[in-house]
C-alpha cells in the first residue's frame, strides 16, 4: 500500500526554548526565512505525501494560521508590487491538504501520534518530527528515502544516523539483528542508554514510516519515561510482532529542537541562503578567540 499521509506532531510545550515558546509554538520559530515546521511540510510534499496531518496543542492557532491563506496581506503585497514576497506567502498555502488535530493534554509524542488515528485510518503513514530538519539537496528527501525502503521491504522503517559513543545517551538507540549497507533489521530499541550500555551507535532520528498497527500498540502503551506515552515503547512492542527496519539515510540533519542546535542550524542554513556572502563576511569579522 502506498504511503500517502504524514503526521507532524507539533503540540509539545517546547520547554527548552522557554520563555520564547510561552505563546509561540517551538515549531513556529524561524529558521532563516521560514518557521521550522515549514521545512517538514516541504519535505513531505517533495516525498509525494498527499495529506499532512499536523497535531497541535488545543488553544494554539499560530501553526494553523501560518498554513491558511491571508487575503489582506496578499492584497497589500500585490498593491505594492511585492511579487516575490507574494509568491512566498502564497506558496505556503499551496502545499496540498493539511488537516489539524488537537492534543488536549501534553501526554507525550506517542500520545500525539495517536491523536491522528482516525485521520490516518488503516494504512501505512509517515511521522515527521519537525525539529529534526532533514535536508538532502539535489537528492531524494529523507522521508522519500524511507518510503522507498517501505515499498521494498514491507515493514515499518525508522531513520537512523550513526552517532559517537559519547552521544548515545541523547538518543533512542537500536539493537540491530542484521545490517546490510544502509538497511538495518531492528531487534529492539533502547531509550537514551549510557555509552557502555548502548547496543549500537545507531540513533533514531525524527522520521518514520509506520504500519497502522502502531495505533493498537500506542493505545496500550503505559506512561513511560517522564510520565509520557513514548513512541519508542510502542515501536518496541511493534518490533516483537512485525519487521521493523532502520535506514541510514543520506542527507544532513539539523537539530532545531534545542537552543544551541537551532542557532547552529540558522548559521548553517544562512551560509547557503541568498545572503550567504554577506553573512560569511560577518562571521569572518567576528573575534572568535577565547
Ligand atoms: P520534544 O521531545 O522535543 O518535546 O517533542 P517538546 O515539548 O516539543 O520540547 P521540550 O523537550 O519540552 O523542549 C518531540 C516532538 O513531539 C511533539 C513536539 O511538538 C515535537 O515536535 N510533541 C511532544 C507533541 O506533539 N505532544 C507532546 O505531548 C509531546
Amino acid at each position: 500500500m502506498r504511503v500517502r499521509k504524514a503526521v507532524i506532531p507539533a503540540a509539545g510545550f517546547g520547554t527548552r526554548f522557554l520563555p520564547a515558546t510561552k505563546a509561540v509554538p517551538k515549531e513556529m520559530l524561524p529558521l532563516v526565512d521560514r518557521p521550522i515546521i515549514q521545512y517538514a511540510v516541504e519535505e513531505a510534499v517533495a516525498s509525494g505525501i498527499e495529506q499532512i496531518i499536523i497535531v497541535i496543542a488545543s488553544g494554539r492557532s499560530a501553526i494553523e494560521e501560518h498554513f491558511d491563506s491571508h487575503p489582506a496581506l496578499e492584497r497589500w503585497l500585490e498593491d505594492r508590487g511585492q511579487i516575490e514576497l507574494l509568491r512566498a506567502v502564497r506558496r505556503i498555502t499551496e502545499v496540498g491538504t493539511i488537516a489539524f488535530v488537537h492534543q488536549k493534554e501534553q501526554l507525550g509524542l506517542g500520545h500525539a501520534v495517536l491523536m491522528a488515528k482516525e485521520l490516518v485510518g488503516d494504512e501505512p503513514f509517515a511521522v515527521m518530527l519537525p525539529d529534526d530538519v532533514m535536508l538532502n539537496p539535489g537528492g531524494t528527501p529523507v522521508t522519500g528515502q524511507l518510503i522507498e525502503q517501505y515499498s521494498a521491504h514491507r515493514g515499518s522503517v525508522i531513520a537512523l544516523h550513526r552517532v559517537s559513543r559519547e552521544d548515545t545517551s541523547r538518543y533512542g538507540i537500536v539493537a540491530p539483528l542484521r545490517e546490510e549497507h544502509r538497511l538495518v533489521e531492528i531487534g529492539d530499541l533502547v531509550e537514551k542508554p549510557p555509552p557502555d550500555e548502548a547496543p549500537s551507535d545507531l540513533a533514531v532520528l525524527g522520521r518514520y514510516i509506520l504500519s497502522p498497527k502502531i495505533f493498537d500498540k500506542l493505545e496500550t502503551t503505559q506512561r513511560g519515561a517522564g510520565g509520557e506515552i513514548q513512541l519508542t515503547d510502542a515501536l518496541r512492542a511493534l518490533a516483537r510482532e512485525q519487521p521493523v527496519f532502520g535506514y541510514r539515510f543520506e542527507g544532513v540533519r539539523h537539530d532545531a529542537g534545542t537552543r544551541l542546535g537551532w542557532l547552529k542550524a540558522n548559521v548553517a542554513l544562512s551560509l547557503e541562503s541568498d545572503e550567504a556572502d554577506e553573512f560569511r563576511a560577518y562571521v569572518r569579522s567576528l573575534d572568535l578567540r577565547d
